[in-house]
C-alpha cells in the first residue's frame, strides 16, 4: 500500500527554459528569466508542503560551451537571483548551500554565492542546494581526489574506502536524492548528482520549466507516492518477486 510518503530530497533538472521562448518569438534569455521566477514561485511550495531539501541543476560544466551571450545573461541572472532572494530565504529559514567548482567562475559570481551561503549558514527550516558550475562526474574526480589525498597523509587506510566515506567526500553531507525530476520531456540526467540518485526515482514531465508550477509539482509528488522502491530488495507491499 502506498503510504503517502514525501520525499526527503528532490532533485530538479530545470530544464526547457529555451524552448519557452522560442515558442513564443522571445529570446532565450527571457525564457531564463521566467525560469527563475517560476523557481521562486515553486520552492516556496515545495518548503510550504513540508520537503526538507532540494538541490537544482541551474548551471552545468557543460553549459559553458553555450553562446557567449547566454553564458554572462545567466551569470548575471545568477547573481541577482542570489542577492534578491536572500530575504526570502532568511524569512523561510532556508539554508542555501551550492555544488561545483568555483575556480573558473567570474568573481562577482562568486562573492554572490559566497555571501549567500555565509548570511543563511545557520537556517534550519530547509535546505537549498545549488548545482552550480557542477557535473555528476566531476563530483565523483573530486571526490576520489580528496580520498587519495587522506590515504597518503595517512589519515584512512584503502580499507576504509566504501559507499559511505565516498558518500562522505562528495560536495555536500545530505541525505540521497529519493525524487529526480526533469521537465521539457527529456529522458536524460545530464550528469546531475550520479553518484546521490543511484536509487532515486526519475520523473520526466512533458513540460518546460517556465510552465511547471504548483499543480505540476503536486502530480509529479502524487506519481512519487505511487511508486515501490524496493532498493534492490523485495517490495515492500508482500508481493514475492
Ligand atoms: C536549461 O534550459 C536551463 C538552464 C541551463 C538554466 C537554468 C536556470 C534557471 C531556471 C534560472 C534560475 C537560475 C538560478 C541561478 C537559480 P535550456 O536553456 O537548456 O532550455 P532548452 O533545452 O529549451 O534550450
Amino acid at each position: 500500500m502506498n503510504d503517502n510518503k514525501l520525499p526527503i530530497h528532490v532533485g530538479i533538472i530545470m530544464d526547457g527554459n529555451g524552448r519557452w521562448a522560442k515558442k513564443r518569438g522571445f529570446s532565450r534569455s527571457i525564457g531564463h528569466k521566467m525560469g527563475a521566477q517560476n523557481l521562486k514561485k515553486l520552492l516556496k511550495h515545495i518548503y510550504k508542503k513540508n520537503i526538507k531539501i532540494v538541490s537544482i541543476y541551474a548551471f552545468s560544466t557543460e553549459n559553458f560551451k553555450r553562446d557567449k551571450k547566454e553564458v554572462e545573461y545567466l551569470m548575471d541572472l545568477s547573481i541577482k537571483f542570489f542577492t534578491d532572494e536572500l530575504k526570502t530565504f532568511m524569512k523561510e529559514n532556508i539554508k542555501v548551500l551550492f555544488s561545483g567548482r568555483r575556480d573558473n567562475l567570474r568573481f562577482d559570481v562568486v562573492q554572490a554565492m559566497n555571501e549567500l551561503e555565509e548570511n543563511t549558514k545557520n537556517n534550519n527550516n530547509g535546505i537549498l542546494n545549488i548545482c552550480f558550475n557542477y557535473g555528476g562526474r566531476l563530483e565523483i574526480i573530486d571526490a576520489i581526489k580528496k580520498i587519495v589525498m587522506k590515504v597518503n597523509d595517512n589519515d584512512i587506510t584503502i580499507d576504509d574506502i566504501n559507499e559511505n566515506l565516498v558518500s562522505e567526500n562528495m560536495y555536500q553531507d545530505l541525505p540521497p536524492l529519493d525524487f529526480v525530476i526533469r521537465t521539457s520531456g527529456e529522458l536524460r540526467i545530464s550528469n546531475f548528482m550520479i553518484w546521490e540518485s543511484s536509487y532515486a526515482e526519475y520523473y520526466f514531465p512533458n513540460i518546460l520549466f517556465p510552465d511547471f508550477n504548483a499543480k505540476e509539482f503536486d502530480i509529479a509528488i502524487e506519481e512519487f507516492q505511487k511508486r515501490n522502491r524496493r532498493f534492490g530488495g523485495i517490495t515492500n507491499e508482500n508481493e514475492s518477486n
